[in-house]
């Protein structure tokens, strides 16, 4: 398996810190947000690990290396400009050939780390696997709704008006190379950004596995506002 970090956009709502440092650098508690996920993910027994850098791309690549220090090897992946999660995945195509592997957004920070999340994705038969937890203002974040027996996603809302579930997606994903086949049938949303979460939802219409999942249970942050 791979991994996939994304860690460019202009973190506007970081604003004015993102004007000198790129979000996933900014340290928490002394050590930058991008250390604590790849820790993460080299933990889980993933060594290749790609990086989506776009704005300050330089700062990124300076402060993170080759992987070397985790005992990981780091591949760069240019993005032009921050046209979205789907985007992202799209250009890492030749980094992740034929390989299954877990996305992380570079901006989260999960306490208690991936490795379950990763053991059921590696050896479950499904093309799609997300980690949920339960939030009190559902409105706020793309939502999952689960099947009865509480074994699979059947649907995905983003920002729902009046959410039927609290289980909100959080910035860790798993799929399979099928997702490529989704991001081909879905087209550029209102703000003009291929969305991941039109790909999954395409995923789970249309291709036969089910979608799994993991619920957190722990401590879960999305560090790109202020306010979190
Ligand atoms: P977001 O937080 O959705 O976007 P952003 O970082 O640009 O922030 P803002 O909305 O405040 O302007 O992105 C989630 C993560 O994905 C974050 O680590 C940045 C990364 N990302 C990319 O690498 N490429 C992209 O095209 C986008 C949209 C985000």
């Amino acid at each position: 398996m791979k991994g996939l970090i994304l860690a460019g956009g202009h973190g506007t709502r970081l604003r004015p810190i993102t004007y000198t440092i790129q979000k996933q650098l900014i340290p928490i508690a002394n050590k930058a947000i991008i250390y604590y996920i790849i820790e993460d993910i080299v933990s889980a027994g993933i060594k290749e690990i790609g990086i989506v850098v776009g704005p300050n791309k330089e700062q990124v690549k300076e402060k993170v290396g080759d992987g070397s220090r985790w005992g990981c090897q780091i591949t760069y992946i240019e993005q032009d400009e921050p046209k979205g999660l789907a985007h992202a995945i799209l250009i890492s195509k030749e980094f992740l050939g034929e390989d299954k592997f877990i996305m992380y957004l570079g901006d989260n920070l999960i306490k208690g780390g991936i490795n379950q999340f990763v053991d059921n994705f590696k050896n479950g038969i499904h093309s799609l696997s997300l980690m949920l937890t339960e939030v009190p203002n559902p409105e706020d974040y793309g939502i999952a709704l689960i099947d009865e027996q509480k074994k699979v996603i059947t649907k995905l809302l983003e920002k729902p008006k009046a959410p039927p579930t609290n289980l909100s997606i959080v910035g860790i994903y798993g799929f399979t190379n099928e997702i490529f086949e989704a991001i081909k049938n879905i087209k550029p949303s209102w703000r003009n950004e291929l969305e991941v979460t039109d790909a999954m939802q395409w995923m789970i219409e249309n291709q036969s596995k089910n979608a799994s999942f993991n619920i957190v249970t722990g401590w879960w942050k999305d560090t790109g506002s202020a306010q979190s």
